[in-house]
């Protein structure tokens, strides 16, 4: 068994996400590696200190330059928000350390080529975490679009949707801002999308998109000060396929009462499959062969769904957090099996393309190429 020794930046949301996935990779299914948390960093010394010994890392840090070129690190896992994906990507693999970062890859599409760049200049291994591909119920619906259960697919339609900002009281944070977040719903949200539209139909070529902020200041907390709001609130996108499809991608933060409604409907000449992450273990399924017509909905918690075996009975759930233990799963067996893990720097940097065409297409009122 090799030990992986983890240096993990950033303890929040996918701080806490990322360290549960690697406690629970090894116990869960048969890996070659034991992933050891090594070290956490993040600003905050009583923090990351509360926060190592709750989820069991072994050291703490406070500035990721500290941690990502120790000899001792074999993996840096950037879980800090995206302006500080480039630098601490960048410096990692001038270390030659494995990459695993949280999407959007960047804040920027030159950014992302550049992270892309020092990965490939000097032969690291890397990962984006699109985790969403990992749920049982997506990778299903992969399987049986490979296997032509669905035909020549026509549509692709996509909506992620929350609510928590539609408060304009609720108050500013690195999300809102686009010297930190690079964009709002548009990388946070839609890139999900993207990166399922890439996973289950094919690259898009051509879009034409808007973006949209509906509060464009916000209060800034324990202060009367109020804070510009300098990114997107919704994005919205009329998509064209290179195989032919054509698709519309919704994303926004203002749907009262969707909290985390990521949902995709795929139609193709002999069927199609729906998903949504709010129901994340069924697919709901159409196949215009057999006696019955009419959609199905198909618990994919049987043991020949992809990665079920490694967890519960038929019928016993699983949840969100296992979309993260699954795709620090395939970084294993990638890294085992001596090839690029899906999805990789590349896909970020074709994901970013997209988006960087949703900016240019809601400046300029046009359709944009991708790429
Ligand atoms: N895969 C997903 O579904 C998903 C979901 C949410 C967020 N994300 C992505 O994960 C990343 C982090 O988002 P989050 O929701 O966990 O944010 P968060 O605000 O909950 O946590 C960010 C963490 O980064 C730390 N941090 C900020 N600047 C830092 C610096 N310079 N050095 C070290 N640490 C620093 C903060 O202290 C905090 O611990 C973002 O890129 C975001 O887009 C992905």
């Amino acid at each position: 068994m090799t030990k992986l020794n983890i240096a993990m930046i950033g303890y929040g949301f996918m701080g806490r996400a990322h360290s549960n996935a690697w406690r629970q990779v090894r116990s869960f299914f048969d890996v070659p590696y034991e992933p050891v948390l090594k070290a956490i960093c993040g600003r905050n010394e009583t923090q990351v200190k509360k926060f190592a010994a709750r989820f069991g890392w072994q050291e703490c840090a406070t500035d990721w330059r500290e941690v990502v070129t120790r000899p001792d690190i074999d993996l840096v896992d950037i879980c800090s928000p995206g302006h500080t994906h480039a630098p601490i990507a960048i410096a990692a693999a001038a270390a030659r350390k494995i990459l695993f970062c949280e999407k959007p890859l960047a804040n920027s599409l030159a950014e992302a080529e550049a992270m892309l760049k020092a990965a490939e200049d000097h032969g690291c291994v890397h990962m984006i975490c699109h985790n969403y591909r990992r749920a049982p119920a997506v990778s299903l619906a992969r399987e049986l679009i490979e296997a032509g259960e669905i035909g020549n697919i026509y549509h692709y339609r996509a909506t992620y949707l929350q609510d928590w900002l539609r408060n304009p009281e609720f108050p500013t944070r690195w999300r809102l801002n686009k010297s930190e977040a690079g964009s709002g719903a548009l990388g946070d949200l839609f890139s999900h999308s993207v990166d399922l539209a890439r996973y289950l139909v094919g690259e898009i070529s051509e879009l034409s998109a808007m973006l949209k902020t509906f509060v464009p200041q916000r209060p800034v907390s324990n202060t009367n000060n109020l804070a510009e709001v300098d990114v997107d609130d919704a994005a919205l996108a009329l998509v064209k396929f290179q195989n032919g499809a054509i698709g519309s991608i919704e994303a926004t933060r203002y749907a009262s009462g969707r909290k985390n409604f990521n949902r995709f409907e795929i139609n193709g000449s002999k069927g199609s499959v729906a998903f949504n992450l709010e129901r994340m273990n069924e697919l709901e399924f159409y196949s215009d062969e057999g006696p019955n017509s009419g959609f199905k909905t198909i618990q994919a918690t049987d043991p020949r769904h992809p990665y079920v075996s490694g967890w519960w009975p038929p019928g016993h759930i699983i949840g969100y957090e296992h979309t993260f233990t699954h795709t620090v799963l395939e970084l294993l067996q990638a890294l085992a099996e001596k090839r690029s893990p899906s999805p990789d720097f590349e896909d970020g940097v074709k994901n970013q393309r997209v988006l960087d065409a949703v900016e240019r297409s809601s400046i300029s009122r046009q359709w944009q190429t991708v790429g």
